[in-house]
């Protein structure tokens, strides 16, 4: 019987991984929670299917491309930036506040960094186009900071993997990230913080979210020296 149960444990593990089935650790047999994972590809993919949603929705309400423009460059950017700081709060909430959140977000930091990073190209797409087929202009420096930004976004994001990991070194990988996340941290604050006194009081809320992961980080940091 003994030998029976040891050959096939492993196999309703297995099964129960498989299924997403999870289990809590009372009895082996029963199984009292049911989870499902968003995560992964699946995350990335369903960003891009309600970012796809949201863009010809749009072209549907404003009746053109060109008519959309102006309506949908800000809600690309929040969107991007809403996935840009789960991710990088994500290790600094666990240290800080160890919990099933933390965790959560450490375990699809890389996939939800993938998010920002489509949604965030996206919004390049549409100011690229609107400087390309209107008359909007941008002047030299804005062109290069935001440019940088998206090189670094570029390169965060075709080395977001394991192969990556290895080639580059842990150290010269995380080096890449964390340069890269707070360059794109500072654009982000450069962008909107001029804008707190045109648009307050809804304006000063990046800023504010932003300012507050700035303050999570250094805190985490400082916990982790201790
Ligand atoms: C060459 C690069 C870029 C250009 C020319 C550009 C241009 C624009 C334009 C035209 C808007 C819409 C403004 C409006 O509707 O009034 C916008 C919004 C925004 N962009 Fe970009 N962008 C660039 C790159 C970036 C980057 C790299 C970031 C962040 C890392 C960023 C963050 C934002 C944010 C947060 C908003 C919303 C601002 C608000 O709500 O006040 N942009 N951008």
């Amino acid at each position: 019987m003994k030998l029976l149960q040891r050959n096939i444990s492993p196999a309703i593990s297995a099964l129960k991984a498989r299924t997403g089935v999870i289990n809590d650790g009372t009895k082996d047999t029963k199984v009292r929670r049911i989870v499902l994972k968003p995560t992964h590809a699946t995350m990335v993919a369903c960003v891009g299917v309600l970012l796809a949603v949201f863009l010809l929705g749009s072209m549907n309400v404003w009746g053109s491309y060109l008519g959309m423009l102006p309506g949908v460059m800000k809600p690309t950017a929040w969107l991007a930036f809403a996935l840009f700081i789960t991710a990088f709060t994500a290790s600094s909430l666990q240290i800080l506040y160890p919990g099933n959140y933390g965790r959560w977000a450490m375990k699809n930091r890389r996939y939800i960094g993938l998010s920002f990073a489509l949604v965030h190209f996206v919004h390049a797409g549409l100011v690229l186009s609107n400087l390309l087929l209107t008359e909007a202009t941008r002047t030299a420096p804005v062109l290069t900071g935001g440019g940088l930004a998206y090189v670094f976004l570029g390169l965060m994001a075709i080395t977001s993997n394991n192969a990556s990991v290895r080639k580059l070194g842990a150290k010269n990988w995380k080096r890449l990230h964390k340069i890269g996340s707070y360059y794109i941290w500072l654009i982000f604050m450069a962008t909107t913080v001029p804008e707190i006194p045109l648009s307050w009081p809804m304006g000063a809320i990046i800023p504010l979210i932003g300012f507050v992961a700035l303050g999570l980080r250094i805190a985490a940091h400082r916990k982790l020296k201790k």
